[in-house]
């Protein structure tokens, strides 16, 4: 949640080459955005407004000053509203200390009360404008001490970064959010808490931990221990990603590019190295309790799981959210497994999970995207995606890379792992058939018919009740109508007193035990006005609309899901909604 990206380097375009850093980081938040940049005589200037960055086409002409150091925020909020003043970066009344954030300060309020005491004035309603107070109260020791100091007065996951007018340099610490420094060939450094934002320049980069503080200056970056003071070597690595995989390339949005390229990325995911895999399925025969964590869509992948395990593995798996965890606190011991799902690996709620579940001894794997990730590098073994960078917030190949590495998971632990990957092989050629202009156009019609709707609701069973869950995600998300799943037995329990006549209702088949009953679901659906879209292998009755997808067995999950990714993408477009920056919504959830 919230881009931050900065430069310091021999350019005198800092502001303009943050301003292009950021666009690239606008998935990230997207409700206003602000840069600050210095001038070598030290004069800081800041442009900052509501909207979004991608719509700027050039900065203020007093910000195109030759400037060699700047930074900038493109924000989600969490403390006070979208408002320019609320917008990143904040400073002190004189703009002498300018700072970007992303995370909560939950301490800020004692932290400015007793600041407002001292006669500091503040402008904005965020927890963020405290830190330029505070490093201002110690700036007579010098940015990097005063920075610290400040640093150890605030509570909560953050990421910070602040410069002054005193100093040439620009500092920045993290304890919980991320922050990656890129060192290019010409001596320029970046910190962005993305790769993507400055792969154009260097593919170069260096870790900020948690508790760790850099100071990028003339003399390059250094790195500190924030309690301790004292330095600390970084290793810089080069990752592999290419620009383009962070492009839209041909396509409107980076939503149907994603759904798009789930014909390589699921084969990616078949392809996952074996021995990995054994590995985790011998942990996982090994383990007293194996727990699957993730949060939203990877919460629900995680539900999946439960099924494909039970079924397949004949294995009890436990799945939490990743803020419902701590009920799972007082069992966990070093003999405890837990296996995070997340497509950014910087999920707050899920990452806290794994600190609870490391500080009990437990072995920590992750199934992850972002390689260079938070939790990738927090976990014992990394199950990695391979999907290549997922932009639009609705995640679509992220969730069925997931789903696939878990199915294969699953038949590791029942010493079937050949079986499996051969049934995932037998469904990708199926897929690339799915992925077809005229399936999107016959979903389009669907999605013409039902765009009006007030309600959606979607049913299934067994492991098409968690993908139920996940098709409500998808349609809430981008279409911004309300949209339920539900299990479709539980059905009668309650949720059917909300049809009514014309509500949709749509009906996830697979050709398995649960089939007939689900059909039966429908009907009693249809019988009180529903309007039934049967997501299956075979068209039936009850249907009004028939979506087919490939008969798949124990791969049903992969498959009915695909369909309704477009269906949310095209209601999306027929509501007039930007499908890769839906309202309220963020890509990477990094706070609580
Ligand atoms: O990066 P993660 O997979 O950990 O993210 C978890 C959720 O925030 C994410 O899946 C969210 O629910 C998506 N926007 C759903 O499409």
């Amino acid at each position: 949640m919230c881009g931050i990206f900065s430069y310091f380097g021999p350019s005198d375009k800092a502001a303009e080459i943050v301003l292009k850093g950021l666009k690239k980081l606008e998935y990230r938040g997207y409700d206003s955005w602000g840069i600050a940049a210095k001038s070598a005589s030290g004069d800081i200037k800041i442009e900052k407004h509501v909207g979004k960055i991608s719509e700027v086409i050039s900065l203020n002409s007093e910000m195109m000053m030759p400037s060699h150091l700047a930074l900038g925020h493109s924000r989600w909020a969490t403390h006070g509203g979208v408002t320019q003043y609320n917008a990143h970066p904040h400073s002190t009344e004189n703009q002498d200390i300018i700072v970007v954030h992303n995370g909560i300060f939950e301490n800020y309020l004692e932290l400015k009360q007793s600041l407002i005491e001292k006669g500091h004035q503040f402008r904005s309603e965020t927890d963020s404008e405290v830190f330029a107070h505070l490093i201002e109260e110690n700036i007579k020791l010098g940015l990097e001490k005063a920075f610290k100091m400040a640093c150890d007065m605030v509570t909560g996951r953050y990421a910070i970064l602040a410069m002054s007018k005193y100093e040439n340099k620009i500092i920045a610490a993290r304890r919980g959010s991320p922050l990656i420094i890129g060192k290019a060939q010409d001596g320029a450094h970046f910190i962005a808490s993305d790769v993507p934002a400055f792969l154009e320049y260097t593919k170069d980069v260096m870790y900020l931990d948690d508790n760790q503080m850099v100071v990028i200056s003339d003399e390059g970056a250094n790195f500190f221990d924030l309690a301790s003071e004292k330095q600390i070597e970084k290793r810089v690595i080069s990752i592999d990603w290419k620009e383009e995989m962070a492009d839209k390339g041909d396509y409107q949005h980076f939503m149907m590019k994603e759904i798009m390229e789930q014909k390589e990325t699921i084969t990616k995911a078949i392809n996952l190295d074996t021995e990995k895999i054994m590995e985790v399925a011998k942990k996982i025969k090994g383990a007293y309790g194996t727990y699957f964590v993730g949060c939203g869509t990877a919460g629900k992948v995680a539900m999946v799981g439960e099924y494909l395990f039970s079924e397949i593995a004949k294995k009890h798996v436990n799945v939490k959210f990743g803020s419902e965890f701590k009920s799972a606190k007082n069992f966990l011991t070093d003999r405890s497994l837990v296996i995070a799902i997340s497509q950014s690996g910087e999920t707050a709620d899920t990452l806290e999970a794994l600190e609870m579940a490391k500080s009990k001894g437990a072995t920590i794997v992750s199934i992850v995207n972002v390689e260079t990730s938070t939790m990738a590098r927090y976990s014992d073994i990394v199950l990695p995606l391979k999907a290549g960078p997922e932009k639009a917030v609705a995640s679509t190949k992220a969730t069925t890379s997931q789903i696939a590495i878990l199915t294969l998971l699953a038949y590791a632990v029942a010493d079937k792992l050949d079986e499996g990957r051969q049934m995932l092989i037998a469904i990708e050629g199926q897929i690339n058939d799915m992925l077809n202009p005229r399936y999107e156009e016959r979903i389009n019609s669907l999605s013409e018919e039902i765009k009006d709707s007030k309600d959606i609701v979607i049913i299934g069973r067994g492991a098409n009740f968690p993908i139920a869950l996940e098709a409500a995600i998808k349609l809430q998300e981008v279409s911004y109508i309300h949209a339920e799943g539900f299990a479709g037995g539980e059905l009668k329990h309650g949720p059917i007193a909300l049809i009514s006549e014309g509500t949709p209702c749509i009906v996830l088949v697979s050709n398995d035990e649960s089939k007939q009953e689900i059909l039966s679901n429908a009907m009693e659906v249809k019988s009180r006005g529903g309007f039934i879209v049967g997501i299956s292998p075979e068209n039936a009755e009850v249907f009004d609309i028939w979506i087919k997808v490939p008969d798949a067995g124990f791969a049903s999950p992969i498959v009915n899901i695909i369909p309704i990714q477009i269906l949310a993408y095209k209601l999306a477009l027929a509501r007039q909604n930007n499908p890769d920056m839906p309202r309220n919504l963020a890509k990477s959830v990094t706070v609580k």
